[in-house]
């Protein structure tokens, strides 16, 4: 998968720009605060609609426009796709995220996932290894949403089980028949739960290998890291057997305390729990081989690498790790940034300036 082409207009920073990455590496460089970051995320977006920063519509949109379209021309094995995403601000009563590819309506932002494929990385993903299970939990998912049209469905589906029971737990005194519909709902969510855990576990398990061959690679083979899947139920206790068991407890907090929202995985460095102590350079290495295992693990399953945009990564990276990592963004097309561009002068790669939104290729 490459990135030919993309136009941007009052996205961010960013008021109007033209970048055409090269096949391989493309830098984008500049000091702090001036779009570059803003730019590899227009590139993300192309993937479904989504900022890897969490972003609300207003946000994306240039101060003082009315909103932001990104045109991107992506080119995998077999074909070449336009995609149009247009960002308008919901919150004021318009349609929010919305999607073209070859000029046919999508609806949705979200609903073309899988049409361009990119793997992330930003400073902001190290919680990845230190954060709670949240983004460990969405590092899965978006992976899989990605990579399988139906997995979003099936999340969509747990997440609105979720919600529906957690309301009726709130207000369970009040409902009439509520132990009855309790269990209704247990049934639906031990269902749907196990299917996405059952997909969630497979999908680590497939890419464990890359991901503990990666670290020991950057590491120069010096550490190792090592992967856990903490599933909702085992064999030993199916799911509606530990919702049920919890009842009690789901009904004293108001919420479900036992599901699929709840899984996580750890992270082992050495055999010591990564979260407490792991460095900062190691926790960025632990979190570019869960990304660079995602982007192999795509390939494998899709026969599709992944576009790789890096938000500033070699910073706190020694020379070996650095060196490894260049060696890595060969044969595939990678974006970077970095303020620091000399960083890339050994490499071939494409050159772009970022200067308070104005782009101009170097
Ligand atoms: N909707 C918006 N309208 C106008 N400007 C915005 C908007 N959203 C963000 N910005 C501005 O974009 C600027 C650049 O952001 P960006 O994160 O891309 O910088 P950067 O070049 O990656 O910097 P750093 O090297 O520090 O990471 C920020 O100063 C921010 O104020
Ligand atoms: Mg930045």
């Amino acid at each position: 998968m490459i990135l030919t082409h993309l136009s941007v207009r009052d996205y961010r920073n960013i008021p109007a720009a033209e970048f055409s990455p090269g096949r391989e590496l493309t830098v984008i460089c500049g000091q702090n605060g001036q779009g570059k970051t803003n730019l590899l995320e227009a590139v993300w977006m192309l993937t479904g609609g989504k900022s890897f920063r969490g972003s609300k519509d207003a946000e994306l949109i240039r101060e003082g426009a009315g909103f932001a379209v990104l045109e991107g021309v992506s080119q995998n094995q077999t074909r070449e796709n336009n995609i149009r995403i247009l960002v308008a601000d919901a919150s004021a009563g318009k349609k929010g995220r919305s999607a073209r590819v070859n000029g046919v309506d999508r609806g949705r932002a979200s609903s073309i996932a899988g049409t361009f494929t990119a793997v992330v990385f930003a400073p902001g993903h190290l919680s990845l290894v230190k954060g709670g299970p949240d983004g460990r939990r969405k590092f899965l998912d978006a992976a899989l949403c990605q990579l399988y049209p139906d997995y979003i469905k099936l999340l969509r589906s747990c997440t609105r089980l979720t919600a529906q029971k957690n309301a009726l737990l709130k207000q369970y005194y009040q409902t009439p028949d509520a132990a009855e519909l309790l269990d209704v709902f247990d049934e639906k969510l031990a269902d749907a739960g196990t299917q996405l855990s059952l997909r969630r576990q497979a999908y680590l398990a497939q890419i464990k290998p890359d991901i503990l061959s990666i670290y020991r690679d950057i590491s120069n083979g010096k550490e190792t890291l090592e992967v856990q899947y903490e599933a909702c139920f085992t064999a030993d206790e199916p799911l509606l057997e530990r919702i049920r068991a919890v009842r009690g407890r789901d009904l004293a907090a108001g919420f479900c305390t036992v599901g699929p929202h709840r899984e996580d995985f750890s992270l082992f460095l050495d055999g010591r729990d990564a979260k407490s102590f792991a460095s900062q350079g190691q926790q960025r290495s632990a979190v570019l081989s869960l990304k660079l295992a995602e982007a192999a693990g795509a390939q494998k399953i899709t026969g599709e690498h992944p576009v790789m945009l890096l938000d500033d990564v070699l910073s706190e990276l020694d020379d070996a790790r650095q060196a490894y990592l260049l060696s890595r963004m060969e044969h595939r097309q990678t974006i970077v940034t970095a303020c620091d561009a000399s960083l890339f002068a050994k490499t071939d790669g494409k050159v772009y300036r970022m200067e308070s939104g104005v782009l101009s290729e170097c």
